[in-house]
């Protein structure tokens, strides 16, 4: 890869957080406490592991790359329920296993951005802030990158409205991500059906990270495939579902990318040469999760006591607003990294500037600086005194 395709793959956050605090020692004698990754921390349901030891003897195979047909059934019944489509609007074979969405998003990228379009590099539209998996993907695949500011103002997703002509002609593939990482904004309906008609129109692929659809405070998110369906076609469309939010399980790597045909095939053509594959006791384990609700609304109450302590220990203060989705706050503090660095310095908190997960504009001027992202992930009490700390120091 050429020095400048690897300049432009950009800072990783967590390893610049890590480069902006390792000169300094977290405050004296108080517990640090890590409020940066979105890494769930209650564990997966309790029957996991047996089904895990159940079909160990899978360990010994190859991973089945485009899936068991029992985890593809059980990835289309979710879908089907969730979403309520009509019967048959997606089948076992739009489904391919991912060792979790971030691989999904990277692979789909490989997978349809051309060398060119209409004779040009290609352009990747992204949300500003962003998951930083969607930039590297894009600039790995010899893309260009476009930043849509996702702003207070803008409802704090793209402005579907102002992304000009020109860059919609060249646009091989467009990431949205609802509910989205930090802010937690929900598209609507209204929102995807228009982003759905610009993929048509321009021909483009629109990918929809859904990984968060499961964390929401009152209203489920509506999904991509949900208004596809609406629209009577699911042409243009794939979606990016994950276990480790809905069922507290980052370290099993499973997900699943699911959506139009055409895609799909060439998604799982660039999977069977370089994908790590999900192994087939996960796979197991996994359809079983899909198939299992009873412990999702319980992880939903869990981050809604965690926005209730946010809401009575920050009340106001730094734009403090309850995301309808997602659990991270996104709290404009002024000088996000002069506050990250404040927090663990004087408070033993580490939590990400919001211009770490931002794409300066062309004039070197960052909407994100003035944020932290704060993820809130640990047992109440634990995050309650982490908030705490914050409202004091900060
Ligand atoms: C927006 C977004 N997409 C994708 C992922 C990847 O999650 P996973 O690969 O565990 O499914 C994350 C993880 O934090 C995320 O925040």
């Amino acid at each position: 890869m050429s020095q400048d395709r690897h300049a432009r793959l950009g800072y990783n956050p967590f390893r610049r957080l890590a480069d902006l605090l390792a000169p300094y020692p977290p405050a004296a004698g108080l517990e640090p406490l890590r409020l940066t990754a979105g890494d769930p921390t209650l564990g997966p349901p309790a029957f996991v592991p047996g089904i895990l030891a159940r079909e160990s003897a899978l360990w010994g195979d190859y991973p089945p790359t485009e899936g068991t047909v029992d985890f593809r059934q059980a990835c289309v019944e979710w879908l089907t329920r969730r979403y309520n489509l009509p019967a048959g609007f997606i089948g076992e074979r739009q489904i391919v296993p991912a060792p979790g969405s971030r691989e999904g998003l990277f692979m789909l990228a490989l997978a349809v951005v051309p060398e060119q379009k209409h004779g040009a590099r290609p352009a990747i539209l992204l949300p500003n802030p962003f998951y930083h998996v969607y930039r590297a993907s894009s600039v790995i695949t010899g893309g260009d990158p476009v930043f849509l500011d996702a702003t207070r103002e803008t409802g704090f997703l793209p402005d579907l409205d102002a992304i000009p002509e020109a860059t919609l002609q060249g646009t091989a593939l467009f990431f949205l991500c609802s509910p989205s990482n930090p802010q937690g904004a929900v598209a609507s309906r209204e929102y995807l059906e228009r982003a759905i008609a610009l993929a048509r129109r321009y021909d483009f692929v629109l990918a929809i990270d859904e990984c968060y659809a499961e964390i929401y405070d009152q209203t489920p998110p509506v999904g991509g495939l949900e208004v596809a369906a609406a629209t009577g076609s699911i042409a243009n469309v794939v979606v990016l579902h994950s276990l480790s939010k809905r069922s507290s399980a980052p370290g099993l790597r499973s997900g699943f990318i699911a959506g139009s045909p055409e895609i799909i095939k060439r998604h799982l053509q660039v999977v069977e040469y370089g994908g790590a594959g999900v192994p087939g006791p996960v796979q197991a384990a996994s359809a079983a999760l899909w198939r299992e609700e009873s412990h999702v609304p319980p992880t939903r109450d869990f981050y809604r006591g965690l926005f209730d302590e946010a809401e009575r220990v920050l009340g106001n203060r730094f734009g403090f607003y309850r995301p309808p989705g997602g659990f991270f706050l996104w709290l404009d503090v002024g000088d996000g990294e002069a506050a990250a660095l404040k927090l663990w310095r004087e408070a033993a908190v580490r939590v990400l500037p919001g211009g770490y997960l931002t794409a300066p504009a062309p004039d070197g001027t960052n909407h994100g600086d003035p944020y932290i992202r704060v993820a809130m992930i640990h047992p109440r009490p634990i995050t309650a005194e982490a908030l705490r700390r914050i409202a004091e120091v900060l």
